[in-house]
């Protein structure tokens, strides 16, 4: 257990805004999430079908301050009560990071508090350590609106990043689909929705960089194939699509995707076997596309052919949370990783500096 100098656990302040949920969470070094506050900006970016940036760093502005009053009051602790407040200081929507930022920096000076800076997607990455008892080194899919990547957790800042996406992330890849299909915002559960109800067999979409080696992700000529398909359909049916059109349009859709993300995960645990001999080798799926029945089926049979036991962390933990970067915080205030106060916020922040740059995954890397 973590230990303060008064020999009390630590409680880590977790502040996140790298994208359209503004967080606060308040966690202790022994597991327990005493707040985890989520205020999700869905219904403001809706009419856009995607996050608007500028309208994502406003709401931030608005709201974490007042998220911050609410989870000390909910933990029923006061600042001094912290260790330390850790905060995402990238990668993401610039605008949003910088909220979050300044807010953790302005605490932490007039506190006198360490502040920890972490990658937003360390905190997805470390999220499953903080619900259960996972040694590293583990596998990790991350599957979300903004990344899709496999790695291999080796410790604290430590990862070998075994594939990327060259083009959109997976949740993207479901916000545009349904966006195309006439679907609600967010994409991934109103596809999979419609995807219960059609036939994944009628559309014989691409299986993008099926049978090639590596593994890295392809999505674009997947969605690109959605459009055509229901452009075809229009131009045959007078202008007009079914609901069974659309729902079979959504399950093919998610096939074919599923598909090629298993593909990919099982060249990705072709090497982890062979270059990380284990008594117990573990993929874990984190992100909000973990929410996904079939994708989560399909891995789950994926590993029990191979010996791997799957795991994903509790779902509230899976997409955008605070608790999972106060977590982060507690695994590197045990290390004394602290920042300085003048550390800068970065939209891109690879968790493997050394992995290739993948062509065309821009913040995604
Ligand atoms: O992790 P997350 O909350 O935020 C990011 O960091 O991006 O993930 C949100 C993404 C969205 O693209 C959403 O469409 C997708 O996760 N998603 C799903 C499902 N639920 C959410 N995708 C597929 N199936 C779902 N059930
Ligand atoms: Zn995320």
């Amino acid at each position: 257990m973590i230990k303060n100098i008064n020999n009390s656990p630590s409680l880590i302040m977790g502040i996140e805004s790298s994208c359209d949920e503004t967080a606060v969470a308040i966690v202790s070094s022994e597991k327990e999430i005493l707040a985890n506050i989520i205020l999700t900006q869905l219904e403001e970016h809706k009419p856009y079908g995607g996050v608007v940036p500028e309208i994502a760093a406003r709401s931030h502005i608005d709201h974490l301050n007042g998220l911050v009053r609410e989870a000390l009051g909910k933990a029923k602790v006061e600042l001094d009560d912290l260790s330390a407040i850790a905060v995402t200081s990238g990668p993401g929507l610039i605008g949003g990071v910088m909220v979050g930022l300044m807010t953790a920096k302005a605490i932490a000076f007039s506190k006198n508090l360490p502040l920890i800076s972490v990658n937003h997607l360390e905190g997805h990455a470390l999220s499953i350590r903080l619900t259960e008892e996972i040694e590293f080194p583990y596998l990790l899919l991350l599957v979300s609106g903004g990344h899709c990547q496999l790695l291999v957790v080796k410790g604290v800042g430590d990862y070998e990043r075994l594939g990327t996406t060259i083009d959109d992330a997976a949740g993207e890849a479901f916000d545009k689909t349904a966006k195309i299909l006439g679907l609600d915002y967010p994409g991934g559960p109103a596809v999979e929705k419609a995807a219960l109800k059609g036939d994944s067999s009628r559309f014989k979409f691409p299986r993008p960089l099926k049978g090639k080696p590596g593994s890295n992700f392809s999505f674009s000529g997947l969605k690109t194939a959605v459009v055509r398909a229901k452009e075809k359909l229009l131009a045959e049916q007078d202008g007009t699509l079914t609901r069974a059109d659309i729902c079979d349009l959504a399950a093919s859709f998610q096939m074919a995707l599923t598909d090629a993300i298993i593909d990919r995960v099982k060249n990705g645990i072709d090497y982890y076997l062979e270059h990380y001999p284990l008594n117990d080798h573990m993929l874990v799926v984190a992100g909000g596309v973990a929410a996904n029945s079939k994708i989560k089926e399909k891995l789950s049979g994926l590993c029990e052919g191979r010996g791997l036991k799957l795991k994903a962390p509790p779902l509230e933990l899976c997409t955008d949370n605070g608790a999972m970067i106060a977590w982060v915080g507690v695994e590197k205030f045990e290390e004394e990783q602290f920042s300085e106060l003048d550390v800068s916020a970065v939209a891109r922040w690879p968790l493997d500096p050394d992995a290739p740059p993948a062509i065309g995954a821009g913040v995604k890397a």
